[in-house]
């Protein structure tokens, strides 16, 4: 499925839960409502429908994925839909020490870790308590299970910024793949008070201080991937990512829709509006009806994302 800009549409992440174990500083607000959860029977519904659309890579995110009971379950349900040819996720991995094994037999072949800091300190601050230990065993655990794993750290400046040419030894060292995330501002004031106000560091600058360090060589990109700029660390099997919606917005190779754990379809992560589609579900529409919900959804996806239209945005109801 094609926009009117030209994007085709073939990577769906889908939001199962808006509840989350972590409290990160850059992702809370005060308050959620709690939303009715999709049902595993309405996940595979949409998911079915999307890959009819040619959606060929589905990503379970959250809240924290795993926090669902039947997450397992899901997993195997939408692993074997037609068309669909892989099934990630993205997790804080404090429970993956436990559920990579039954999740990997399921079906799920990568997972994006969250990890913004190596040093438990920091760690605990940025997540409000989190135990790092944790997050490393689940590494570790998903590892074992013969799960793919990528780091994801967001860079904050004056907080972990120092933290990148340790954090990419350490993903040499175990062999796994790491992508810096230019933090995005959703709402304003979150994180004073604990390392200031967070600050976006420009993927350019973390790439310069990498270099004194690393031979970086840029590798192309396919048309399923998530918006990273990704190279090789030369001399290694290693990959480094750069998220950089803020210095350089990705927009126009942009290949994914979201459903947020309301299950509404969100065309731009960035960008409010959404198209009710659990609604029509629970009405009785048909998959011919779900499809043009689908349709609207990504023929309303703006060009560039427009972020001071925002407001207050919460990235566990929407799914990061
Ligand atoms: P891969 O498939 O492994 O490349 O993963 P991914 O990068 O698509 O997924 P992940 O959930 O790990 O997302 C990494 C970061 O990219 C998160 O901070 C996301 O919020 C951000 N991101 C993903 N898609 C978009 C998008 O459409 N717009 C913006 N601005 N950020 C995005
Ligand atoms: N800016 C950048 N990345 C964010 N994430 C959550 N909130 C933000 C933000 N404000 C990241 C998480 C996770 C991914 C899904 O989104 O760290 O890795």
């Amino acid at each position: 499925m094609i926009d009117r800009y030209g994007r085709e549409f073939t990577y769906l992440r889908l939001s199962v839960t808006d509840r989350c174990n972590l409290y990160c500083l850059y992702c809370k607000v005060p308050e959620l409502p709690r939303p009715e959860r999709l049902q595993t029977s309405e996940i595979l519904r949409i998911v079915r429908v999307a890959a009819s659309l040619g959606v060929r890579k589905l990503r379970l995110t959250g809240g924290e994925p795993t926090l669902r009971s039947d997450i397992v379950e899901i997993t195997h349900a939408v692993a074997t839909v037609p068309g669909i040819r892989e099934v990630v996720m993205t997790s804080n991995g404090l429970t993956l020490d436990r559920l990579a094994a039954p999740l990997r037999d399921a079906g799920l072949g990568r997972v994006n870790i969250s990890c913004d800091s190596l040093d438990e300190e920091t760690f605990r601050k940025v997540t409000k308590g989190g135990q790092l230990r944790r997050v490393l065993d689940g590494m570790e655990a998903s590892r074992r299970a013969g799960i793919q794993v990528k780091i994801n750290c967001v860079i904050l400046g004056g907080c972990n910024d120092h933290e990148v040419v340790p954090m990419v030894r350490f993903a040499v060292e175990r062999g796994f793949e790491i992508r810096f995330i230019e933090y995005m501002p959703m709402h304003s004031g979150e994180g004073e008070g604990m390392f200031g106000s967070p600050q976006t560091v420009p993927s350019a600058v973390l790439r310069e201080a990498l270099s004194a360090h690393f031979e970086l060589e840029r590798l192309p990109a396919d048309t399923t991937d998530g918006p990273a700029e990704t190279f090789r660390i030369a001399g290694t099997q290693v990959k480094v990512g750069f998220i950089s919606a803020m210095s350089s917005p990705f927009c126009e190779s942009c290949n994914r829709l979201r459903i947020t754990p309301e299950g509404k379809i969100r065309s731009c992560l960035l960008t409010g509006g959404e198209v009710d589609l659990v609604a029509s579900i629970r009405r009785g529409a048909s998959d011919a009806e779900l499809a043009d919900l689908f349709r609207q959804a990504n023929d309303t996806k703006p060009p560039v994302y427009q972020l001071h239209q925002l407001g207050a945005v919460d990235m566990r109801a929407i799914g990061g």
